[in-house]
């Protein structure tokens, strides 16, 4: 696997590919890789010729309160993961590579980030899009991967790739999950013993209103209640957002439209999770 640092060195690479006829696959992450990051390059790799990853944790994505300086990190693990999985390359850059001091154009998809995680983190999904569109410019990719476990960030992009006409296709993977339902997660790492033994209630309270869905309950309300009241009785666990929104637009609704993506935040101590199922699939 190559490993580059710098915009040049990964451009040359993929216009060589490209001109040997290859198909180019992207996966952007942040890297401290677990198995969801890995099916999205095995994903990838059974649809491209070439399958490129890049590794960045973006600064302008977290908050000012928010753990970029703790974002876990673990290059040599990652880069020798990568290389298992059969990667072609690996874009590693730096900040100064990326933004070089005096960065200024930033790209923002009103709408579908108003909501959710959108809501609760300002500035993310503006972060998270001026990143993906910089990403998307240098490694030129014919199909780009995204994880539904990011289910907001996959609509963003995917919103973002058509109102701005970018020549890729925006591929979306299941999540990946623990045997226990937990949805994996670098952020996992921080959690203590027994929040980690608690963390599988954010699946297990998605799981139980989908099959409130099933069983024919369609009251947005009640079923939103349902999941806060398991939430609130799960010790050390505190509720971000629950809500039910509507797909691809995650507009509010009262009276459930199948299919609609039921969506969640909860905090244990400092640790925020996400998860997110879709109703009625
Ligand atoms: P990161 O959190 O590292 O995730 C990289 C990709 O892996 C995202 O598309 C995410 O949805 C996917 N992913 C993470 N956990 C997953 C799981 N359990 N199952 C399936 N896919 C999973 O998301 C980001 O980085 C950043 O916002 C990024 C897009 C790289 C922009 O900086």
């Amino acid at each position: 696997m190559l490993i580059f640092k710098t915009i040049p060195e990964i451009r040359d690479f993929v216009k060589r590919e490209k001109s040997g006829g290859k198909t180019v696959g992207f996966v952007p992450t942040m890297g401290y890789l677990h198995q969801g990051h890995l099916s999205l390059v095995e994903k990838a790799r059974e649809e491209c010729g070439t399958v490129v990853v890049s590794i960045f944790v973006n600064p302008l994505q977290f908050g000012p309160r928010e753990d970029f300086s703790q974002y876990p990190r673990d290059f040599a693990r990652d880069s020798a993961m990568l290389g298992d999985c059969g990667v072609d390359a690996l874009f590693h850059p730096t900040g100064e590579e990326m933004y070089n001091g005096h960065h200024n154009t930033f790209v923002e998809v009103a709408g579908v980030t108003d909501c959710l995680c959108g809501k609760s983190r300002p500035g993310h999904f503006r972060g998270v899009a001026t990143v993906v569109t910089k990403l998307f410019n240098i490694v030129q990719p014919d199909r780009a991967y995204f994880g539904q476990k990011d289910a907001q960030q996959v609509l963003v992009i995917r919103k973002m790739a058509r109102d701005l006409d970018m020549p890729l296709a925006v591929v979306t993977v299941p999540t990946a999950r623990e045997p226990d339902g937990l949805a994996m997660s670098s952020r996992n790492v921080y959690l203590t013993p027994d929040q980690r033994e608690k963390a599988p209630v954010l699946y297990k309270s998605l799981r139980a209103a989908a099959e409130a869905v099933s069983a024919g309950e369609r009251d947005v309300n009640k079923l939103v209640g349902m999941v806060k009241q398991v939430i609130n009785n799960t010790e050390g666990a505190v509720m971000d957002y629950v809500e039910i929104r509507s797909l691809p637009d995650l507009d509010e609704k009262e009276w459930l439209d199948l299919p609609s993506l039921m969506a969640l935040a909860v905090r244990f101590g400092k640790t925020r999770l996400i998860d997110n199922i879709v109703l009625g699939e």
